[in-house]
């Protein structure tokens, strides 16, 4: 089979998905693999202008971004011949125009089939209100949240300020301001004052049209992997522990600022616990193929709060999905098979 890499993207975690994409393409050349599967590197620069051969094969080796000029954009559609000769795509990119139903929005018109979510999962996964709200309806807890809409924050000073009493009363400080759309802790601020609330609205607004606040809990944050179409497993859970305020973008990607343990040390009940509504979550959004479900655990009350599911999780050799399945059973090899096996099957 051809496997399409879909990698780079035009998001804040272009980066990423080049390391995501790294590690795939050596799984793909690893054990029985070899002999299943042939990579055609196909790479999204900054620009959004599809680059297959040379150019995805020198970034995918070099491991760095190719410098283009978005001043005066080509046509997306002079798709690179190769894009044709595509069997099976592995979209691996994070973020806004790759995880959230863009991109698998294109494919499906290709008509050919691709790891991971389809459309509705994969934008309703991306958007935090869309995807708190199909939580919501399912019953799966959650911390106390509002959505607000830019043109409040941006709105004249009668409404601002009633804006910012009701958060401060409904939702309390520390409180979190988040943009709807983004990845990788991109726009996230932790407010602890009317003014931190204030500038971080401000700034929030500046990123997306909507904007999520919620409750800041002082609580463990453990992550469960999801593997599967209609029947998903769940796998170990893990935990990120870090000495930042909250896990930013500089802590996620800085080497050594954060640490993940695998497996994390939990009361059995909390595990299982995890690992259903794990499922649950992915089930809500209607995920398919993988998926990565953050939790917040507060040890003193037992309390579980889902906080968000990735449906294009990181996928370094160092990276939290994939390690889960190796401390589960799977390797990281046999991981990409079974991934694209869901998706041709
Ligand atoms: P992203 O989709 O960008 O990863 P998250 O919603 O996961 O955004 O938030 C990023 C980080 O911010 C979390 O991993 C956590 O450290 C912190 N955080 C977010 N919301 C809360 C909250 N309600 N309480 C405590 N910490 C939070
Ligand atoms: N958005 C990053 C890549 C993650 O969730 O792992
Ligand atoms: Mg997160």
């Amino acid at each position: 089979l051809r496997v399409g890499l879909l990698f780079g993207g035009r998001s804040g975690e272009h980066e990423v998905s080049i390391n995501s994409a790294r590690a795939i393409a050596t799984a793909l050349q690893t054990g029985d693999n070899q002999s299943k599967y042939e990579v055609l590197p196909v790479y999204i620069p900054k620009n959004g202008v599809w680059q297959a051969s040379e150019v995805g094969q020198q970034v995918l080796e070099t491991g760095t971004p190719l410098v283009c000029d978005d001043s005066n954009p080509q046509q997306l559609w002079d798709f690179p011949p190769e894009v044709k000769t595509v069997d099976v795509w592995f979209p691996i990119l994070h973020g806004p125009n790759g995880e959230d139903g863009t991109i698998q929005g294109l494919l499906t018109l290709m008509r050919v089939p691709f790891v991971g979510s389809g459309v509705l999962g994969s934008s309703v996964g991306m958007d935090k209100i869309a995807m708190k709200t199909a939580f919501a309806q399912v019953g799966l807890p959650q911390v106390n949240y509002k959505f607000i809409e830019r043109s409040q924050v941006w709105s004249n000073a009668c409404v601002f300020p009633k804006l910012c009493d009701d958060i401060e009363q409904s939702l309390g400080y520390p409180c979190f301001v988040k943009p709807a759309n983004l990845g990788s802790s991109v726009g996230i601020a932790k407010v602890r004052s009317r003014s931190e609330l204030e500038s971080a609205l401000d700034s929030a607004a500046s990123y997306d049209r909507r904007i999520v606040i919620e409750t800041g809990v002082t609580a463990r944050e453990v992550e469960c992997a999801v593997l599967g179409n209609d029947n998903p497993k769940a796998s170990v859970i893990g935990e990120i522990t870090y000495d930042s305020d909250f896990y930013d973008y500089e802590t996620k990607y800085t080497d050594g600022r954060a640490q993940l343990h695998i497996p994390a040390q939990l009361p059995d009940n909390i595990i299982t616990q995890i690992q259903e509504m794990a499922i649950e979550g992915f089930k809500a959004i209607d995920a398919s193929g993988l998926a990565r479900v953050d939790f917040f655990y507060v040890e003193a009350t037992q309390e579980i709060f889902i906080n968000e599911i990735n449906t294009l999780p990181g996928f370094t050799a160092f990276s939290m999905y994939p390690q889960l399945w190796e401390a589960s059973g799977i390797k990281f090899p046999e991981l990409v098979d079974q991934l694209i096996q869901l998706a041709v099957e």
